[in-house]
C-alpha cells in the first residue's frame, strides 16, 4: 500500500521504461484503441482508489494499457487535425519544465526563455518589429487575448474602460464565414456576444471579400455601432486559404478598427518562398496569433498572441495585485529567483498558473533552426500541391480547392454516380477504419471533400502517395459494389519503420 510518492532519484529509471513504451507506440504497429476497448477499460475503469498501488504498479498500467491505447493523431498518416503528435524534443522540454520550473513566474532559466522565444517567433514569422507576445494554451485562448486587447482599445477610445466597467453597448467584430469558431466564443467571453460577430462572405477560394467587408463597416458606422476588430485569416482551418491581408488591413484602419490576423495554423507558411507574397499586409496587423502546437510540433497546449502594445493586454486582463505574492517577490536587485515574479504574463491573459511554454519553443527551434522549420513547411506545402496535381491528372479524382498551404481538398469521382458526397463519405469512413491514412472531410462550396492537412513533423511524401492510392483503391471497390473491409485496424497496420524527419 503506497501512501507517499516514490522518493527522489528514480526519474531516470522510470523515464527509460516510459520512453521505451512511447517509442514502441510511435511505430504504430499496435491496434487502434477502439479495436478492443474492453481490454483496457477492464483495467483502467475503477472507482476512486482509496489505497495507492505504488509507482511500479502505476507504471505497469501506464505502459501496458494506457500508452498503447493512445490517440491516432500522432500517426504520420493522420492528417485530420491541425494539431499533431509532439516531436521528441518538444515532449522532453515539456517534461523538463514540469519537473524543474512548474510556473512561468519568478526568475529562472526556463522563464528567461519565455520572452526570448516569443521574440524568436516574431522575428521568424516577420511580425512588425514592435510586437510583443504572450503564450497561452492554444489558438482559441490566443484569439481571446488578442480580441480582448482590441475591445480595450475600441472602448477606451470612447472614454470607457471595458475591463473595469463592462461593455456598454452594441459592438461589432468582422470575420469571414471561413473563420475559426473560437472567434465567436471569444466575442461571447468578452461580453460582446456571439451576435456581435458579423460574418463576411468569402469568394470561391475561401478568402474574405473586401468589398463585402467595406459595405458592412460603412453600414455599421452609419448605425453608430462600435467596430472592435476585423479578423483576417492567414490559413483557414478548412482549406488553408489566406485572406487578402493588405486590402483588409488597410480597410480596417480606414474605419479606425483593430486588425487581427489569425495565423494559428498558417502563419508559419510565410517561411515558404512560394507563398510568402500572400502574407503582404501582415505588417499592418495590430495583433497576430500562431500556434506552436500546430506546425512547429509542440505538445498540445501552446498558442502565442502578439500585439503592438502589450500594455493594452495588461489593462484588459489584469487581475490586480495578490496580497500573498506581489510584495514577497519584488526586490530592486534580484539575487534569488524568488526575488521577482518576472514579466507579468499572468496579467496579459486569462491564466495565472501556467507552464514555461517558452522553453518548449526554444527547444524546438534550437533543434532544427529556422532552416529546419522552413524545410518542414515547404515539404508539407509541396505534398498538398502534389496531391492536387495527381488528382487533377486522374480521371477518378477531382480537386475541389487548389491548395494554398498544406491542405488539399479533393474527392473521388465516377461518371454516373448519383451521390458523390455519399460515395466520398463512405471512402472516408473506410480510410479511418483502416487507420493508415486518416484525413478529415470538409464541405467546400457545397461539396464534400476529402481533406488531408499535412502538418506532422513525422509526415512525409510517402503519406501523400499512400493516401491517394488508398482513395483510388477504395473508390474503385465501392463503385464496383464490393464492400471494403471496415474493421478497425487490428495490428501491424504500418509495416516497416516509420520515417522520422527532424525538420
Ligand atoms: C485558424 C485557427 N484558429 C484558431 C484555432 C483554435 O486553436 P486551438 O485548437 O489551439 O484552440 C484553430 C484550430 O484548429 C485554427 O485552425
Amino acid at each position: 500500500m503506497a501512501t507517499e510518492p516514490a522518493e527522489c532519484g528514480k526519474l531516470a529509471e522510470y523515464l527509460e521504461v516510459l520512453g521505451n513504451a512511447l517509442d514502441r507506440f510511435l511505430t504504430f504497429q499496435h491496434p487502434d484503441a477502439m479495436h478492443e476497448p474492453a481490454r483496457w477499460r477492464a483495467v483502467l475503469e475503477r472507482r476512486l482508489p482509496i489505497s495507492g498501488i505504488g509507482i511500479d504498479a502505476v507504471m505497469e498500467e501506464m505502459t501496458r494499457y494506457l500508452v498503447p491505447n493512445g490517440s491516432a493523431i500522432p500517426n504520420p498518416g493522420s492528417t485530420a487535425f491541425i494539431t499533431t503528435g509532439a516531436t521528441t524534443i518538444g515532449a522532453l522540454a515539456t517534461l523538463a519544465g514540469a519537473v524543474a520550473s512548474p510556473q512561468r513566474l519568478t526568475l529562472n532559466a526556463f522563464n528567461f526563455l519565455e520572452e526570448q522565444s516569443l521574440e524568436w517567433l516574431a522575428e521568424l514569422f516577420r511580425l512588425p518589429p514592435a510586437m510583443k507576445g504572450l503564450y497561452s494554451s492554444g489558438g482559441s485562448v490566443a484569439n481571446l487575448a488578442a480580441l480582448g486587447a482590441a475591445r480595450q482599445q475600441a472602448f477606451e477610445a470612447r472614454g470607457i474602460d471595458p475591463a473595469r466597467q463592462g461593455v456598454p453597448g452594441p459592438a461589432r467584430l468582422y470575420a469571414s464565414n471561413a473563420s475559426h469558431h473560437s472567434i465567436r466564443r471569444a466575442a461571447a467571453v468578452l461580453g460582446l456576444g456571439r451576435e456581435a460577430v458579423v460574418t463576411i462572405a468569402t469568394d470561391t477560394q475561401g478568402r474574405m471579400i473586401p468589398a463585402a467587408l467595406e459595405r458592412q463597416l460603412q453600414e455599421d458606422r452609419v448605425r453608430g455601432l462600435v467596430p472592435v476588430a476585423v479578423v483576417a485569416n492567414a490559413g483557414t482551418t478548412t482549406t488553408g486559404a489566406i485572406d487578402p491581408l493588405h486590402t483588409i488591413g488597410t480597410l480596417a484602419h480606414r474605419y479606425d478598427t483593430w486588425f487581427h490576423v489569425d495565423g494559428a495554423y498558417g502563419l508559419p507558411g510565410i517561411l515558404d518562398p512560394t507563398v510568402r507574397h500572400l502574407y503582404a499586409g501582415l505588417e499592418l496587423a495590430d495583433s497576430v496569433i500562431v500556434d506552436p502546437h500546430k506546425w512547429l510540433g509542440a505538445p498540445v497546449g501552446i498558442g502565442a498572441t502578439f500585439v503592438r502594445d502589450r500594455a493594452l493586454l495588461q489593462r484588459a486582463f489584469t487581475q490586480e495585485a495578490a496580497d500573498y505574492l506581489e510584495q514577497s517577490c519584488t526586490q530592486e536587485t534580484a539575487l534569488h529567483s524568488m526575488d521577482s515574479l518576472g514579466i507579468p504574463y499572468s496579467d496579459f491573459g486569462v491564466e495565472l498558473s501556467a507552464p514555461p511554454r517558452g522553453a518548449v519553443v526554444w527547444a524546438l527551434l534550437r533543434e532544427i533552426g529556422a532552416d529546419g522549420l522552413r524545410a518542414r513547411i515547404c515539404r508539407h506545402n509541396a505534398m498538398a500541391r502534389q496531391v492536387a496535381e495527381w488528382a487533377n491528372a486522374h480521371p477518378n479524382l477531382e480537386v475541389l480547392q487548389w491548395p494554398t498551404l498544406s491542405i488539399c481538398c479533393f474527392r473521388y469521382v465516377v461518371v454516373g454516380c448519383p451521390d458523390l458526397d455519399a460515395l466520398n463519405t463512405r471512402i472516408h469512413r473506410a480510410l479511418v477504419r483502416h487507420g493508415r491514412n486518416i484525413p478529415s472531410t470538409a464541405q467546400v462550396n457545397g461539396q464534400l471533400a476529402i481533406r488531408p492537412c499535412f502538418i506532422g513533423a513525422r509526415t512525409g511524401p510517402d503519406q501523400a502517395q499512400a493516401l491517394v492510392d488508398e482513395v483510388l483503391a477504395l473508390g474503385a471497390q465501392l463503385t464496383q459494389g464490393a464492400e471494403p473491409d471496415t474493421d478497425t485496424n487490428t495490428d501491424t497496420n504500418n509495416s516497416g519503420s516509420m520515417p522520422y524527419f527532424t525538420r
